[in-house]
């Protein structure tokens, strides 16, 4: 995520919800370069006590690290000219504080204040500092959004708490490329690189089940596949609950928008779920193609077999666009087993041995994944009515 290390000098800002792993992560990596150079945590959130228990939890051991408990900056300052570390870990900036300024530990002017004071000694020493800041989900704490100007580098640590996988995303970075995605699993032993995402977010799936598919997506340089599933209730009078977990929710009420008034299924009664399962995040355009042949999928309760995977940006008339990285989706899909992909009609080959189906709009991916024909209303449900559009009749 670095591309290659940390700049001495520089000031790297990790953000992250309480609980994701921050302060894992940051041990796991300072124990690590301990072995090779001085470095040093500043914890004021947890006592050096309660580090050396989890770094021995985390079976660590010998490896040479510097805690100092202080919370009050000048103070802290002082150690890090005693100990000289290469690395400071500062965890967390909201629970340090500098007497000479005003307001709160956590306050804007204090965070502010105690960035700023870190970056000169950061410059001064060529020390490479690491400073920890807890976002909240709405991102309204005077927290890291203050900060994001005042450092080189910020990654954002994400992850749902109930799922193990945590990726890390460079969302600034002064010296190299940001794109790069780090995966990591929580593990009782801590943090572990996951080599092989795609067959981890595959691992759970259920054969045969409908309204479930895989998709092909980019996070940063490369490609990942995760499990896309769908469920739609029977119709009602009120109007239909929608949930998007994973997914932007406004990607979805274009998806259903679309549907409604190109395709013959009727979807306004339904309560609509979609989710990415294994707690993944998938913003980009590429997914809704998947998205919508899910629903479809779980709406006629037809199985979309299991090797099949498909991407493509929906546009509001109904047409398929190309998405960039085809090649290196398709490459993937097929590495894990994957045969059968559907994608937008200009999409380029994918490797020899799987079978493309381009399509050129919604409708005809529908009809190629064999839904349209055997389509039916969910049991005890009241038949759609099907009222073709005009536009959809004569391409048919
Ligand atoms: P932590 O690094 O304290 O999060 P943060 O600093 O971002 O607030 O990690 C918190 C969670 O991680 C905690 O709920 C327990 C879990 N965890 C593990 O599952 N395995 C481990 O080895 C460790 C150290 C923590
Ligand atoms: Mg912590």
């Amino acid at each position: 995520m670095l591309s290659g290390g940390l700049v001495p000098g520089s000031v790297t800002l990790l953000g992250g919800q309480p609980g994701v792993g921050k302060s894992t992560l940051l041990l796991q990596s300072l124990l690590h370069m301990g072995r090779s150079a001085p470095v040093m945590l500043a914890s004021a959130e947890e006592s050096p006590e309660q580090v050396r228990l989890r770094a021995g939890r985390l079976g660590l051991g010998s490896e040479e690290l510097w805690i100092t408990p202080e919370s009050i900056l000048p103070n802290l300052l002082e150690a890090v000219s005693e100990v000289r570390p290469e690395v400071l870990v500062v965890d967390s900036i909201q629970t340090i504080s500098d007497p000479g300024l005003a307001g709160e530990p956590g306050s804007v002017t204090q965070v502010r204040g105690c960035t700023l004071r870190l970056a000169q000694l950061a410059k001064s020493r060529g020390v490479s500092v690491i400073v920890v800041g807890h976002v909240t989900k709405d991102g309204s704490l005077a927290g890291p959004r203050v900060l994001e100007h005042m450092v080189d580098t910020v990654l954002s640590f994400d992850g749902e708490r109930h799922h193990a996988l945590r990726t890390v995303r460079a969302l600034k970075h002064r010296f190299g490329p940001t794109g790069e995605l780090g995966l990591f699993e929580m593990t009782a032993a801590g943090l572990r690189g996951v080599p092989d995402a795609s067959r981890l977010l595959l691992a759970d799936r259920q054969p045969g089940a409908p309204g479930a598919l895989v998709l092909a997506a980019m996070d940063g340089q490369r490609p990942l596949l995760a499990e896309l599933q769908s469920l739609v209730s029977r119709p009602s009078e009120r109007p239909g609950h929608r949930s998007a977990q994973g997914l932007d929710p406004t990607r979805l009420s274009l998806v259903l928008a679309v549907i409604e008034r190109w395709l013959p299924f009727r979807m306004s009664g339904c309560d609509v779920f979609v989710s990415i399962a294994g707690g993944m995040r998938v913003q980009e355009p590429a997914a809704d193609l998947a998205v919508a042949l899910g629903l479809l999928s779980a709406l006629a309760g037809q199985p979309l077999g299991d090797e099949l995977v498909a991407f493509g940006e929906v546009g509001l008339s109904g047409e398929l666009r190309q998405v960039a990285h085809s090649s290196e989706r398709l490459a993937e899909a097929y590495r894990v087993g994957l045969r059968r992909a559907v994608v937008p009609r200009s999409s380029p080959d994918g490797p020899a041995g799987m079978a493309l189906v381009r399509v050129e709009t919604l409708s005809e991916a529908v009809n190629a994944v064999g839904l349209s024909s055997r389509f039916a209303a969910p049991r005890g449900g009241t038949r759609a009515t099907l009222s073709l559009c005009p536009s959809v009749v004569a391409r048919q």
